[in-house]
């Protein structure tokens, strides 16, 4: 099978270009091909990107919203609690129907690589058998790794460090943790080092909720920094959220800067979730609470978002469109240069990649995979300024999803499937 997309632009090049994909990769890329294909997509002056990365998203609790109740503190904890009640007859059923719908609505709007966390601390672990089997059931359209989310801690209950561990024998891609959540200080420090046992243990990567709280006096990121650097696991370390960095004093915040890129560490900023979540117990001024994208950025840290949540005790709102975390980004972190807006996709794409180590088979470049989304803009401008969602959508080399109106075609398994609630 073989597809030939003509006239599209490109990220950071001038005119127009021809895109051929042969076999799930792009086999050339000019601004005139002469061969043929066996479908031809006008793109008509359109962008055409590397697909979207959600690095950071909860598919076990996706789509909950008022099961059993709503959140009406609009708080992180009482969400925790909401999920606790949710979770006691929780079935692997249940999860997976949810989860697979939500996959498909974030496909449809441009995601084909997600980072998905599994609540461990569910003692039947009936949110990893699901995700696990959403996993497989869904490869032809995402590439999903699963994190064991340890939810109420690792150490906050016995057996937790147990289910932890378990989650990855079952195969679990991740190492999750929470010390902002365990129950002292000391428990959160001891909580990381144990992650990193199980993570080394069986030679996996380490992906964290970190510093999740307005108190400036959280700073787990640095203990999580320094493990990184002492096992030798640079690169290997995601940490989610990291919104105490908000309040940190800047030369504290400028000490950070420097050990987390030492650490190659990789900073998931949450855009919709936070900027909801954090400043709850502020009066006014009101923080905004969310991490320092612009800072990390300029002191060579790596920075990709996540959806983290839709339609769950923590995130009411929500289509799984990366789109709409990017905007929210943009806005709340002050990155609305020109320049500034041009490169914020990045953090939706290449430096996704990065933090997957996968940059190698990363973008519209001959020889790449071709994941790709060709959106209803003609620039990263439009793109963000008009937030339609993307009128095709490819994956290995062929198109899963078209998009025309208001109407989303999917194809899953050589089937096609009309998406009308996206
Ligand atoms: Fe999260």
């Amino acid at each position: 099978m073989s597809l030939l997309i003509r006239g599209a632009r490109l990220r950071r090049l001038d005119g127009f270009y021809d895109i051929l994909i042969e076999d799930g990769r792009i086999v050339e890329l000019s601004t005139s091909i002469k061969r043929s294909a066996d479908e031809k997509i006008d793109a008509g002056g359109r962008l055409l990107t590397p697909s979207f990365t959600d690095m950071h998203f909860h598919l076990d609790s996706a789509l909950t919203l008022g099961d059993p109740r709503y959140n009406e503190s609009g708080t992180l904890i009482e969400g925790i609690e909401i999920w606790a009640e949710k979770k006691r007859g929780i079935t692997v059923d249940d999860v997976k129907k949810r989860a697979i719908k939500a996959v498909k609505m974030m496909v449809s709007y441009g995601t084909t690589r997600l980072r998905t966390h599994a609540d461990i601390t569910e003692p039947k672990l009936s949110t990893l058998k699901g995700l696990l089997e959403v996993k497989k059931e869904m490869k032809d359209i995402i590439d999903m790794q699963i994190t064991a989310f340890p939810q109420d801690g690792i150490l906050t209950e016995r057996g937790n460090v147990e289910l932890l561990e378990k989650a990855v024998e079952m195969g679990a891609d991740n190492v999750g943790i929470i010390p902002h959540y365990e129950l002292t200080r000391e428990d959160g420090v001891k909580s990381i080092s144990v992650a990193f046992d199980i993570a080394q243990k069986y030679g996996k990567d380490v992906d964290g909720h970190v510093d999740e709280t307005d108190d400036e006096q959280s700073r787990f990121l640095e203990v999580v920094a320094a493990e990184a650097i002492k096992r030798g696991y640079e690169r290997r370390v995601t940490a989610g959220h990291a919104t105490a960095m908000h309040s940190y004093n800047d030369a504290y915040a400028y000490k950070l800067y420097r050990i987390l890129r030492r650490a190659g560490v990789t900073i998931i900023a949450n855009p919709l979730i936070n900027i909801h979540l954090q400043g709850r117990f502020d009066t006014y001024p009101k923080r905004r609470g969310m991490t320092r994208i612009k800072e990390l950025l300029k002191h060579g840290v790596n920075v990709a978002l996540g959806h983290d949540c839709i339609r769950d005790p923590w995130y009411p709102l929500g289509r799984g469109d990366m789109m709409q975390a990017l905007f929210m980004a943009v806005h709340v972190g002050h990155l609305m240069g020109y320049q500034e807006l041009k490169d914020s996709l990045d953090l939706i794409t290449i430096n996704a990649a990065k933090a997957l180590r996968i940059e190698h088979e990363y973008g519209v470049e001959t020889g790449k995979r071709a994941d790709l989304v060709l959106l209803d803009a003609r620039d990263e401008l439009e793109a963000l300024a008009l937030q339609r969602p993307p009128l095709l959508v490819i994956k290995n080399g062929r198109i899963v999803v078209r998009r025309s109106g208001s109407e989303a075609e999917l194809v899953i398994g050589g089937r096609k499937e009309k998406l009308d609630y996206v």
